[in-house]
C-alpha cells in the first residue's frame, strides 16, 4: 500500500545528460517549441522533456515574414517568460540571425545574455562545418549547443524558399558530413528539419548524441515541432510534416465571434455576470 505521508519526489529535471541517457536506452525525446509563459506551463504539464524558445517566434507571435528580423532582445524577452513558466524541461533558446555567424565574440555576447539573463540551459545555432569554429568557442564557456541542419530557416533566401533538404546523393552527403562535424565540436543534439526519412536514419545511427526531427521522419532520437502549427493556432493552411493535434484557432474564432454578436444585440453581460449595489 503506498504511503500517504510521503509525498511524491518532484520530477528529476531534464538535462543534456538525460537526452544522451535516453538515446542509449533507446527513449523518444518530445520537444516542442514555446514562446510564453502559459505556453511553457501547459508544455511541461502535459509532459514535454525540451522547451525550444524558437526564433520562428518572428512569424508566430511578432508578424515577422521569416525569422530574419529576429532580435537577442526579442529572444531574451521570450526566453524569460518561458523560464518563469518552466521547472522540469531542458529549456533551449535559439540564437537568432547576425547573432553567432559573423564573429565568434558575438557568439559568446548572444550566448552568454541567453542563458545569464534568460536562463536557458542550452542554445542552438544553425548551419554546419562554417559554424564549428564558433560552437567551440561556445562549449569553451560551458553552453551547451544544439545543431541544426536540413533545411536550416534563417538561410531560406539561400535555398529560394522552404525546401525539402538533402534529397540528392551530394546534398545529402554533406548533411551527414556536417552532422559529424557538429558532434566532433561538441554539440549535444542535432535538429534534423525537412530532410527525407532515410538520410534522418543514417545520421541517427552515426551519431552518439540525439537526432531531433521535424519533417524529417520517424526514426530520429526525438521530434520536435511548432507549438503554434500542432495546435492548429496559425493561419497557414497545412504543411506535409505537421500533424494538428487541436484546431483552437478554429474554435477562438467562434468563440470571439459570438462574443462580438452577443456585445452588439446586448445579451452580455447577463444578469449572472453583473454586480448590485448593497440595499
Ligand atoms: O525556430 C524554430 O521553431 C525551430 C524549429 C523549427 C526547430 O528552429
Amino acid at each position: 500500500m503506498a504511503d500517504k505521508t510521503k509525498t511524491p519526489a518532484p520530477p528529476k529535471p531534464v538535462t543534456v545528460a538525460t537526452l544522451l541517457d535516453m538515446k542509449r536506452k533507446g527513449v523518444k525525446i518530445a520537444m516542442l517549441t514555446a514562446y510564453d509563459f502559459p505556453t511553457a506551463r501547459l508544455a511541461e504539464e502535459a509532459g514535454v522533456d525540451v522547451l525550444l524558445v524558437g526564433d520562428s517566434v518572428g512569424m508566430t507571435k511578432l508578424g515577422y515574414e521569416s525569422t530574419l528580423p529576429v532580435t537577442v532582445d526579442e529572444m531574451l524577452h521570450h526566453t524569460k517568460a518561458v523560464k518563469r513558466g518552466s521547472s522540469r524541461a531542458l529549456l533551449v533558446a535559439d540564437m537568432p540571425y547576425l547573432s553567432y555567424e559573423v564573429d565568434p565574440k558575438d557568439a559568446v555576447r548572444s550566448a552568454g545574455r541567453l542563458m545569464k539573463e534568460g536562463g536557458a540551459h542550452a542554445v542552438k545555432v544553425e548551419g554546419g562545418k562554417e559554424v564549428a569554429p564558433t560552437i567551440k568557442e561556445l562549449i569553451r564557456i560551458n553552453v551547451p549547443v544544439f545543431g541544426h541542419l536540413g533545411l536550416t530557416p534563417q538561410s531560406v533566401n539561400r535555398f529560394g524558399g522552404y525546401k525539402v533538404q538533402g534529397r540528392r546523393p551530394e546534398d545529402a552527403e554533406r548533411i551527414v558530413t556536417d552532422a559529424r562535424i557538429l558532434e566532433a565540436a561538441g554539440c549535444c543534439a542535432v535538429v534534423l528539419e525537412c530532410v527525407p526519412a532515410d538520410l534522418a536514419k543514417e545520421v541517427t545511427k552515426r551519431l552518439q548524441i540525439p537526432t531531433i526531427g521535424i519533417g524529417a521522419g520517424p526514426h530520429c532520437d526525438g521530434q520536435v515541432l511548432v507549438s503554434d502549427d500542432m495546435l492548429g493556432l496559425s493561419e497557414s493552411g497545412p504543411t506535409k510534416f505537421v500533424k494538428r493535434y487541436a484546431d483552437l484557432r478554429e474554435r477562438a474564432l467562434k468563440a470571439v465571434g459570438e462574443y462580438c454578436r452577443e456585445v452588439r444585440e446586448g445579451s452580455f453581460p447577463g444578469p449572472e455576470h453583473s454586480f448590485s449595489s448593497e440595499k
